[in-house]
């Protein structure tokens, strides 16, 4: 499908094409981050996570529009281009070169996956890596960051999936931290006979293996980043999201596993590394923002890539998340290896209430296929009633195309209501409120379609409670943007 062609350039203009009427009071700019190009001279890459990272950007000053889009001058996107081809190791790919190109050697970080906006920059956020940071009007990559200082570990990751804390302002998030535990080889040398030094080396030896930690991050509302703690993992398990509610930083462990040998030793990619192990349990781990101990609590397996949102009930912890069931990870693990062939349409969304006893209930909120879910931001940790996701509500499934389109899920109902068309693929849906107070679902919905016949992409802009009444504005660019992931509005208005 053209959708997956590569932008046709950089671009800065005003759109002279609106459909509709944009909203008088709709100011700000949507930042989307995803795929620019998925071809790198004679290579096409596949995994998700090892494409270039690109910010588009529609800024609504109240008269019209300006689009902006700039590639993040990450390390691979710029010595590709300067070589015509990649160099880098992905989690999807390996570097020419064998075993020893790429043994002890990260995948590049490619920034493509979220946005993080503060004033005047955009942070480009991706899985296992430092954010790269962009002037939030020219998008100019002024290059990675460590916040600080605040950023830890072998990778200094700092997740794509950072949760906001309205009541105090603050950005709660996590990254990835592969570590050795020391091994004291005293220890292993003091005293006892032959026999029992051998087992105390043998405990040593099994004791030494590759773990994986998270290491937790708070950003108070003036911008300055703390760590906060460690938290171990009890396997290699995926994280990609993390949820957050008044009380705890919510994770969920599930049995998606990856063997760090072969990663380590440059023997195979990322990808080969990763497998399920469908007979474990999965666990929600509760981390108490207070700095208590962590609860661990083991459910039914199942794989995820995001949460909606948590909150905490009383005593229960509520957890909205995209569930994708045992039967389904087949189709999880190809759409991490290859989104633009995979099946797209295995998760469900589904409510988890864990109780203070341990007991965890299980609730499917919609039959659709959902995917990339958003609800508003100023509920972050409070008990929402709408979310909104890209879906596909008519059963159909196959790989991400026309037929996609956005849905709003009533969670206390279970009325969706959806707007799709055989023509369009849509993204994420972001809500902005139509003003600080109003009620929930009193709103716009934004989201950037992509246009199969005319192979053209436009803002999209949704009154949130009635998405099947189609667009009331449309801001149509003169080509197309290939599919993106994850974005966010700030009311700020760009220079673009
Ligand atoms: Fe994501």
């Amino acid at each position: 499908m053209r959708m997956w062609e590569a932008v046709p350039g950089e671009r800065d203009l005003a759109v002279d094409e609106i459909t509709g009427r944009l909203p008088e009071g709709l100011t700000g700019t949507l930042y989307r981050n995803g795929s620019g190009r998925w071809d790198v001279g004679p290579t096409a890459v596949d995994c998700l996570f090892d494409t270039d990272g690109m910010i588009g950007a529609f800024a609504l000053d109240g008269r019209g529009v300006r689009f902006r889009n700039r590639f993040v001058r990450t390390r691979q996107y710029t010595t590709s281009l300067r070589k015509g081809r990649l160099t880098t190791r992905g989690l999807g790919r390996q570097r020419r070169g064998g075993v020893a190109a790429n043994m002890l050697r990260p995948p590049a970080n490619t920034a493509n996956t979220s946005v993080l906006l503060r004033d005047d920059r955009v942070l480009a956020l991706w899985e296992a890596g430092r954010p790269h940071e962009l002037d939030a009007d020219t998008l100019e990559t002024r290059g990675t960051t460590d916040l600080g200082g605040a950023l830890k570990g072998l990778l200094g990751a700092y997740s794509a999936h950072f949760r906001h804390d309205p009541e105090t302002g603050a950005v709660v998030n996590f990254g990835f931290d592969p570590y050795m535990p020391r091994v004291d080889a005293r220890w292993v040398r003091a005293g006892g006979d032959a026999k029992e030094r051998r087992s105390r080396l043998r405990e040593t030896l099994a004791e030494a293996r590759p773990r994986m930690r998270l290491r937790l991050y708070e950003t108070d509302r003036a911008g300055a980043t703390r760590y906060l703690r460690a938290v171990p993992l009890p396997g290699f398990s995926f994280m990609h999201d993390m949820a957050l509610t008044r009380g705890y930083q919510v994770f969920a462990a599930t049995p998606l596993r990856f063997d760090p040998v072969p990663i380590m030793t440059g023997a195979a990619p990322m990808m080969d590394a990763l497998h399920f192990a469908p007979d474990e349990a999965a666990a929600f781990l509760l981390v108490p923002r207070d700095g208590g101990p962590v609860r661990v609590v083991e459910t039914d397996p199942f794989f995820f890539f995001h949460f909606v949102n948590a909150y905490d009930d009383g005593p229960d912890v509520v957890v909205d998340l995209v569930r994708y069931a045992p039967e389904t990870f087949g189709a999880a693990m190809a759409f991490f290896a290859d989104v633009r062939r995979a099946d797209a349409a295995a998760g469900t969304l589904t409510r988890y209430r864990i109780r203070a006893s341990g007991a965890v209930e299980t609730e499917t909120v919609s039959g659709a296929a959902v995917e990339a879910p958003q609800f508003d931001l100023r509920l972050s940790a409070a008990e929402h009633r709408y979310s909104y996701a890209l879906a596909r509500t008519d059963g159909l499934t196959g790989p991400l195309g026309p037929g996609f389109g956005i849905a709003r899920f009533d969670h206390r109902t279970g009325a969706t209501d959806a707007y799709a068309t055989p023509e369009d693929v849509l993204v994420e849906p972001v809500f902005v409120p139509r003003g600080p107070g109003a009620a929930e679902d009193d709103g716009w919905i934004l989201t950037v379609g992509y246009h199969a016949p005319s192979h053209r992409s436009r803002l999209m802009v949704f009154e949130a409670a009635h998405l099947p009444d189609g667009p009331i504005a449309e801001a149509w660019l003169p080509f197309h943007l290939p599919f993106n992931f994850h974005g966010a509005f700030t009311p700020r208005v760009a220079a673009l």
